[in-house]
């Protein structure tokens, strides 16, 4: 396993992420806390969980396995979504972030949270609220960094600028939608976070499972795909294109003997800008699956083919930029 820095900051991460969104629910407990034990054993130390995961059940036993590994372990959460009927019950205003914090540390059974992330960026807060509350809860020493999830690029940079205009606490990361099958951020995020050195740490990067290869063109009647909704759903994910993208992957993994999810997190790894992908896996099997994607390196020109049956279409203000690059 290697380690990575996490945007502008001293903190060291696996570069590889485990996500805990299952823990509870599609994982049970016993499996997660498993799971979790052999993802620090094979060096991993990053975990990513958040208040409404199962509702609360992911950090209650993600604190249980962290029980006497704490130092070692960097633990990241989210506050933002709706946890109650409350009016007050969600967004980033400083009722509900002070509120929030509390009850994910009594879940975690922790006194800190290493990574604080806004889960999504929400229109009724003031930004300058926001950085300011979590400048005093890294203060108070209940939260060590802090980051965001599912931001433009333009409320990314926004917050930066507050943050440096009032001397608070930055964003260190981004954690947004970005897999072979998800390269929005191409569009703006990405150059914004190499510019201003912030991490990105990629929620589903193997596509939600569509990446693994256990779906084919014909809509599976007992694939899980089919059962998720949002962005991981079958009407996102089964698009032409997409198995297009899949048919690469399948032909990448035959040529290196490896398996379809590990070119998928393989590929994210070796790509510039990206700290740490995000991992999903519901069962032991698929963890250990996952985890055989670090310690080899993909040939370039099997990147660069990925790279190009899954990259944007070429698009204006990019297109017009790149043509006028001065060569310096
Ligand atoms: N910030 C946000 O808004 C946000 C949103 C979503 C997720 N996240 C974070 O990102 C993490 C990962 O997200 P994700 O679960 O959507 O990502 P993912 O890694 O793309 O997908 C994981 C899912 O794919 C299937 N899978 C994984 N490995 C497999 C393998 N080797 N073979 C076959 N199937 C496999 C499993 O689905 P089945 O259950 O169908 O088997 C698994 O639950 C979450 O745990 C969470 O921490 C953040």
């Amino acid at each position: 396993m290697n380690y990575r820095l996490l945007g502008r900051s001293g903190l060291a991460v696996s570069e590889l992420c485990l996500g805990t969104m299952t823990f509870g629910g599609a994982t049970s407990e016993a499996d997660s806390i498993q799971m979790m034990h052999r993802f620090f054993d094979q060096g991993g130390n990053f975990l990513d969980t958040a208040d409404v995961y199962v509702n609360g059940r992911s950090e209650e036993i993600v604190g249980k396995a962290i029980q006497g590994r704490r130092a070692e372990v960097i633990v990241a959460s989210k506050v933002r979504m709706k946890v109650s009927d409350d009016i007050n019950g969600a967004g980033v205003s400083r009722k509900h972030i002070l509120d929030g914090i509390d009850a994910s540390l009594r879940r975690l059974n922790t006194d800190y949270i290493d990574l604080y992330q806004m889960h999504v960026w929400d229109h009724a807060t003031p930004i300058e609220e926001t950085l300011r509350t979590l400048d005093d809860l890294v203060s108070s020493g209940k939260v060590r960094y802090i980051g965001c999830s599912n931001y433009f690029a333009w409320q990314l940079m926004k917050s930066l600028a507050c943050s440096d205009a009032n001397r608070y606490i930055r964003f260190v990361s981004i954690q947004p939608q970005y897999s072979l099958v998800s390269r929005e951020m191409d569009r703006e995020m990405m150059s914004l976070c190499l510019e201003e050195n912030v991490g990105v740490i990629p929620w589903a990067p193997l596509g939600g499972g569509f990446l693994t290869g256990r779906y084919s063109r014909v809509e599976p009647d007992s694939g899980r795909l089919t059962a998720k909704a949002g962005e991981s759903s079958w009407m996102y994910r089964a698009t032409d294109k997409n198995f297009v993208i899949l048919d690469t992957v399948l032909q990448a993994a035959a040529e290196l003997g490896v398996t379809p999810a590990q070119i998928s997190l393989n590929w994210l790894l070796q790509r510039r800008g990206i700290t740490s992908p995000i991992f999903g896996a519901s069962t032991l099997e698929q963890f250990e699956d996952n985890m055989g994607a670090t310690g080899w390196t993909m040939p370039q020109d099997i990147w660069s083919r990925l790279d190009e049956a899954s990259s944007l279409p070429s698009e204006y203000p990019n297109r017009f930029i790149e043509k006028f690059k001065r060569p310096l």
